[in-house]
Formats: C-alpha cells, structure tokens, sequence
C-alpha cells in the first residue's frame, strides 16, 4: 500500500461508522495519523483517536479542537462527513426539523472547517472533503431538509474552495448514492418489509447494487491526497450511475 498520507495528520467527523470509519482506515493503511471526531466512539477502536464532538454544538466543536490540540500540533487534511437525515416532505417538515437537519450538516460542517482553517493554513499538503450526497442533484422522495443541507454543502465547498485557495487549502465533495451502510440498515428497519425497501433501493441503482462504504471512502482519500494537488472545487458523484445514465428497462 502507497503510503502517500505518511507524516499527514487527519481529523474526520463521523468516524466512528458507515462512510466515515472506511475513511479513517483508508487513511491509517496510507500512513496518516487520524483522529475521529464523533458523538460516539463506534467502531474506531485503534483506527483512530476518538475526541468526543457534536458538530451541531458549538461549544463541543471548541472542546474538540482544545482536546486535538493537546496531542497534535498540526492538520492537513480535513473530512467533513458526519450528517444526520430526515424523511419527509416539505409540507410536513417542522421549523425544528429543519434548524436540526441544518444546523448539523451545514452550519456543522462550517463549524468544524472554521475550527481547522488556521492549522491547515500551516500545511504544505491541506484538503478538506465535504460527504454531500446524490439529493444534492437529484430530486429523492421526501428528503426536502436533507437535500436542502447537502445542496448547501456543495455550494460552500465552492465557497471554501475560493475564499481559501490562496492559503494553499484545496476543498472537494462527494456526492455518494445509496451506501451499505449503518444509516441505510437503519432506513431499511424502519420499512414494513425491509428486505422489498433494500430491492428496491438496489433496482433504482444502474449498477443494481449499493454503493460500498470503501468505494466512498476510496473517492473521499483519493479528493484528500497530496498527490491531487490540483484539485480544488470539483465534486466527484460515487453513485452507480445513478446521476448521469439512463438505462432503459
Ligand atoms: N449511507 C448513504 O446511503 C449515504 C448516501 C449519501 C450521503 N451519505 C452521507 O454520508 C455521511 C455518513 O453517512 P453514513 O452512511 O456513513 O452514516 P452512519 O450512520 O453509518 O455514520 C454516521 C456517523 O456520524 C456520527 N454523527 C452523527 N451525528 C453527529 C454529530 N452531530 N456530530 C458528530 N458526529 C455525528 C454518528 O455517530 C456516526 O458515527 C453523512 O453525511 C450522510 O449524509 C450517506
């Protein structure tokens, strides 16, 4: 394995499962030094070091960045990927839901950027990649406040992207589609009859599968690594093909 991220130090938000745990092993094998900024340890383990941060709060964001502070002294890379859902349509989505969905994804992910743009300033090497998702650009059934948040945060990758090329800070995006992950697990439970909710979730992927965690994270590790110096605002989809192809039935 390339260790092309040795000597790099990485915090990711939502680390401890799904997208964000594949990240934080992908990261480690290259040779980072990680540190996973969840509201749970999950399942990081050794992976990486586990700062207890709720990227909806302010104050936890602050402590979080105190607590790195005390064992790192620098950052390169950061992965904004921890986010929460919402199912539902506009006409039924409260103003609580709707400062929830946007208070942790989008105001989250400013959050924890604005936290880490003094220390990525110091890098020769600084990325930050922001997970979206596929509801950014294509219109999903009742995720208004969710897609809503993920459009968001592609606007402000390009926001970020510009404001601070000229720190030498390169930021990215993926936009994933259906994952086998813990969060779609816990869809699919929710649904009278799970196993009907994961074919059909399959069916409407033209690949006919789900999107693994690790080919998210692959993309994710790819956007962030010190050898795509010249990559900055450009969201990459891992979605099957489901945002561009149209195959017929
Ligand atoms: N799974 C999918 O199908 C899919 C598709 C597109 C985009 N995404 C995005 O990928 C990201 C990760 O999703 P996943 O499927 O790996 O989910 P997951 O539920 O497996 O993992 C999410 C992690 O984020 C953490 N988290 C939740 N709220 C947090 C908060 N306020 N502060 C800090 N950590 C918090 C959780 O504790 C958990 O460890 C999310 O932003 C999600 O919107 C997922």
């Amino acid at each position: 394995m390339d260790k092309e991220f040795a000597g790099l130090t990485a915090i990711i938000t939502g680390a401890g499962s799904g997208i964000g745990l594949e990240v934080a092993k992908g990261l480690k094998e290259r040779g980072a030094t990680v540190y996973g900024f969840d509201i749970n340890q999950g399942e990081m383990g050794s992976v990486a070091t586990f700062i207890k941060c709720d990227i909806g709060d302010g104050a936890s964001v602050d402590s979080a960045f105190a607590e790195f502070k005390k064992t790192s002294s620098k950052l390169d890379i950061l992965i904004n990927n921890a986010g929460i859902g919402s199912l539902t349509t506009v006409e039924k989505e409260t103003d609580e839901i709707w400062q929830k969905v946007l208070n942790v994804n989008v105001v989250g992910t400013a959050r924890v950027s604005r936290g880490a743009i003094a220390l990525l300033r110091e890098s020769k090497s600084a990325a930050i990649v922001n997970t979206a998702s596929v509801a950014a650009i294509d219109g999903i059934p009742n995720r208004a406040a969710y897609s809503a948040s993920k459009g968001a945060i592609l606007s402000l990758t390009l926001a970020m992207a510009t404001d601070h090329l000229s720190d030498g800070i390169r930021v990215n995006a993926v936009n994933p589609a259906t994952a086998d992950t813990p969060w779609v697990k816990r869809l699919l439970d929710q649904s009278a009859d799970a196993k009907a909710a994961r074919v059909a979730l399959e069916a409407r992927q033209p690949m006919g599968r789900l999107v693994s965690p690790s080919e998210i994270a692959n993309a994710i590790i790819f956007l962030a690594s010190p050898l795509q110096a010249s990559i900055t605002g450009t969201t990459l989809n891992v979605d099957g093909g489901l945002h561009s192809l149209r195959i017929p039935k």
